[in-house]
């Protein structure tokens, strides 16, 4: 009757116009105790949230603002699973809805013809043998035309790219669609099998990139991925690095 042709993700929604933050109304909710695929999700955000302390912009009516409560029986080392599925859906979505092929830059940025179209905030519960529950926040720029002039050369929207409005409803129901799919084969894993489809959309592995750490910038080969997200460098040195969290910038060899 909602159009969606999910078992339980999204089929408890919760909308609201405008929130700070999907990802922060979803947490209180979770610690209310709201089923596991709760839909939370808004036209506009005033405080929308970024991973590493940044903000997302979330103009009113334009993007998708959403983000789901789990309670995943995974235990937490398992958890970059959520990550991987999220991103994994949101290209697929994006392939069956309009036919463009999205990449994944690490951690988990969906890129358009090398720029940010989508971000995802993980956010965890736990304790050290098992998950209370966990937020996971997608932000899509779908119909945004304009974008502050510093992130022009960044950032895209799929209206942009596809060059004609795009249905944000038809787009969501197929990424709840997309994300329950894979969802389910998380929870009941063949080891790796999340992990390999994270792997084979990325657009970082085998490319010269800089990271910033926050302290220390460095430069290198993205050599190797691994199931629990990092990423491995190789420097100019020789020395090879694993990279847990960090900001990633693509150099043009
Ligand atoms: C990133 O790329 O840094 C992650 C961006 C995540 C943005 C989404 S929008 C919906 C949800 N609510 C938030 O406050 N953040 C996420």
């Amino acid at each position: 009757k909602n159009g969606l042709n999910t078992r339980f993700i999204g089929q408890n929604i919760h909308w609201e116009y405008e929130v700070n933050s999907t990802n922060s109304l979803a947490l209180q909710l979770a610690d209310q105790g709201y089923p596991e695929g709760t839909l939370v999700v808004s036209e506009s955000q005033k405080q929308g949230r970024g991973r590493l302390g940044r903000s997302w912009i979330s103009q009113p009516e334009t993007g998708i603002y959403m983000s789901l409560i789990l309670r995943p029986t995974f235990v937490p080392i398992q958890a970059a699973r959520i990550t991987f599925i999220s991103a994994i859906a949101v290209v697929e979505a994006v392939k069956e809805v309009l036919g463009i092929d999205a990449r994944i830059k690490w951690p988990n940025d969906v890129m358009i013809h090398g720029k940010k179209t989508a971000g995802i905030l993980t956010e965890l519960r736990a304790e050290m043998e098992s998950i209370h529950y966990v937020v996971v926040g997608i932000g899509i720029n779908v119909n945004n035309m304009y974008f502050p002039k510093a992130l022009r050369e960044k950032v895209t929207s799929l209206v942009l790219e596809y060059q004609e409005k795009v249905s944000r409803i038809k787009l969501l129901q197929a990424l709840l669609r997309t994300f329950e799919r894979w969802y389910l084969r998380a929870l009941n894993e063949q080891p790796g099998q999340t992990f390999e489809r994270w792997r084979e959309l990325s657009c970082t592995l085998g490319n010269l990139v800089e990271v910033n750490l926050g302290d220390e910038i460095i430069r290198g080969l993205a050599t190797r991925l691994e199931p629990n997200g990092s990423l491995y460098l190789k420097l100019d040195s020789g020395e090879e690095r694993q990279i847990l969290a960090g900001d990633v910038t693509m150099i043009a060899s």
